[in-house]
């Protein structure tokens, strides 16, 4: 059985991507996996300010919630992305706390092409929602998801549930009208199977 960490950047409280989390947090849980969700909402996690001071040996200089989080990310066998789609990517709260993995950076001395160094990670999985249904809604999204965190920081991808057509011109919440918080459920029951 599997120890998966939700890292959800953002969305309203009772809204889309809470409900998705929620309905895949009971389908991973009722294939006897834990399920730990951080809101990023309720944790504030800067972005990385770039000095550096990991590079050189020295804790991350910024005292904020990833401090707390970190080890939690190295102890999970899944780290699962969930994010509202904002403006075609990712939220800028999610954004900012991959932005952090930098300082949990390992030196590698023969790392593979186009990348510098290693990283203490496992599985992963992507759970997004959005108001629009297009073919190309998560394309962004999607492609940052596989780029950075699997080709790059190297997670072992376990797939993505993206649940388009969740919104109406107001923003009202309306994924408990689709089939997605099944959908969500189900990808939560089957990861690893
Ligand atoms: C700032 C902002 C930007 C958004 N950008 C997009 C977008 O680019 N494409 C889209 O389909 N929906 C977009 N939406 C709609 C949300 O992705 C959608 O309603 C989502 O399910 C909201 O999540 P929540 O209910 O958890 O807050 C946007 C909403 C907001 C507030």
């Amino acid at each position: 059985m599997k120890n998966i960490l939700v890292a959800k950047g953002g969305g309203r409280p009772k809204g889309n991507t809470a409900q998705i989390v929620s309905s895949f947090a009971e389908g991973a849980s009722s294939a006897g996996h834990t399920v730990e969700v951080i809101d990023l909402n309720k944790q504030e996690v800067n972005g990385c300010l770039g000095c550096n001071a990991c590079r050189f040996g020295k804790p991350c200089i910024q005292k904020d919630a990833f401090n707390g989080i970190s080890p939690k990310i190295l102890q999970a066998d899944c780290l699962v992305f969930a994010s509202p789609l904002y403006y075609w990517t990712i939220s800028s709260k999610l954004k900012a706390f991959i932005e952090r993995f930098y300082c949990l950076a390992i030196e590698d001395a023969d790392p593979p092409l186009g990348r510098y160094e290693s990283y203490p990670v496992h599985d992963s999985a992507l759970l997004m929602t959005a108001a629009d249904d297009f073919f190309w809604t998560f394309n962004q999204a999607a492609s940052y998801y596989q780029f950075a965190l699997v080709n790059y920081i190297g997670f072992k991808d376990r797939g993505m549930y993206l649940a388009g057509g969740c919104g109406d011109t107001n923003g009202k919440p309306c994924i408990a009208d689709t089939d997605h918080l099944a959908g969500a459920f189900t990808f939560g029951a089957n990861l690893y199977k």
